[in-house]
């Protein structure tokens, strides 16, 4: 049974390469997925898209503004996924939900729905989704789902549960047309126990990476950072104690934990991030600089053979913004083995007994803490350490 799969926001092909590796016999009928079509309006993250997926037919993916997309055009397809930019849902920087310029894009993903019909979608977003407008944001966009004719299982997958090297919570939504007549079912996170999560260790050295490995650049950092990063103990950040004074941090407003954080190589990472000034990239526990692209590429479990197209901080946008290859793979198996009628071991979704009763109230339980003045006052902070222009933070 094969599934041929069309993609709204496709990314660099995180969530497609997981769908690839997700095939199975069962009595001698082989169940897989097809890369169909495929959607991004960003040149480098397309090219990385068809230089890895599917070199035999560049011309599959299409590099345009989805609001411009003629999805009349687009041909038949078995299943559809679609991250849909977090950008105004994530609970740092201003979080304009549904009134945001990102924030309405999903309702191309609905319209792919109702006019495509496919057997079941995927769609993935960053966990403040749920909170965003006040908690009206997720329902609305999982009440359109549902009205486009799928039953849906949204659930906050964390990553390190399932293998991957990196502390990653996506909300995932799993929609099965209501033609099929069920649900679908969570995978059991087979490493509920923190002792078994993959570490950053593994992930960097199991193997080894090669110098002259894809996207493996190092960055030139100013003297002082070094120095600073030398005397940042892992797992510790820019305001650790022990920082000598003439290399402390000039910077007002909020100490974002993750500041010149270098990685605690005996648990899984924190969360890889696609952008972000000085201070932000991630950095080394046995060696005083930043992650390389390639080593960012391995905490979200991508291949070393996967090449990125593009400058290094477009690269390092693009492997930011992904879905953990391996994770969805995980998810997507088991959408699989669903259709072959397998059995697989199952949990509950996060939001499976109070779905009914946030979607007739139209919102979530849970709404951002503190008063409006109060969030705005958290925004300006976080912009303000985020923004390497107003920061200016060394590289
Ligand atoms: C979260 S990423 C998707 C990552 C992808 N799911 C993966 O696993 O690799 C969102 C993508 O949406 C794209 N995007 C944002 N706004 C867009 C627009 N207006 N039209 C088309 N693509 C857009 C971005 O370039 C980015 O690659």
């Amino acid at each position: 049974m094969i599934f041929k799969k069309g993609e709204l926001f496709c990314g660099p092909g995180g969530l497609t390469l997981g769908a690839k590796l997700a095939q199975f016999e069962k009595d001698g009928v082989v169940y897989k997925i097809e890369h169909e079509w495929a959607n991004d309006y960003d040149e480098s993250t397309c090219e990385t898209f068809r230089h890895n997926i599917c070199p035999d037919k560049p011309e599959t993916v299409i590099c345009e503004d989805v609001r411009k997309l003629d999805i009349t055009k687009l041909s038949g397809i078995d299943c559809f996924s679609f991250g849909f930019p977090c950008n105004d849902y994530s609970i740092i920087g201003e979080s304009k939900g549904l009134d945001g310029k990102y924030g309405p894009l999903y309702s191309y993903g609905i319209k792919v729905l109702k006019h495509h019909h496919p057997k079941w979608f995927i769609a993935e977003n960053v966990g403040g989704l749920e909170s965003a407008n006040e908690g009206q944001a997720f329902v609305k966009i999982l009440q359109e789902m549902e009205d486009a004719g799928y039953n849906i299982t949204p659930h906050l997958y964390k990553f390190q549960e399932y293998g991957i090297p990196q502390n990653r919570h996506r909300i995932i939504i799993v929609g099965i047309h209501k033609d099929f007549g069920w649900t679908f079912k969570v995978p059991k996170a087979p490493f509920k126990d923190p002792s078994l999560w993959k570490t950053t260790r593994q992930a960097l050295e199991e193997p080894p990476i090669l110098n002259n490995s894809f996207n493996h650049e190092f960055t030139k950092h100013k003297k002082k950072v070094i120095e600073m990063l030398e005397n940042i103990p892992p797992g510790e950040n820019a305001w650790y104690e022990g920082t000598p004074e003439h290399l402390k941090l000039n910077v007002k407003g909020a100490k974002l934990s993750n500041i010149y954080k270098r990685l605690n190589p005996d648990v899984p990472a924190y969360t890889v991030t696609g952008s972000g000034g000085g201070g932000t990239h991630m950095y080394h526990y046995a060696e005083p600089r930043a992650l390389t692209n390639r080593e960012r590429a391995r905490l979200q479990t991508f291949p070393d053979w996967f090449e990125f197209v593009g400058g290094k901080e477009c690269v390092r946008k693009q492997i930011g913004m992904a879905v953990p290859p391996e994770g969805s793979k995980v998810i997507i198996e088991a959408i699989l083995k669903s259709f072959a009628g397998i059995n697989y071991k199952t949990e509950s979704s996060k939001w499976g007994e109070e779905l009914s009763e946030m979607l007739s109230k139209g919102k979530t339980k849970k709404v951002r803490k503190g008063s409006l003045l109060n969030q705005r006052r958290n925004k300006q902070k976080s912009n303000e350490i985020l923004n390497e222009k107003q920061t200016k933070l060394p590289i």
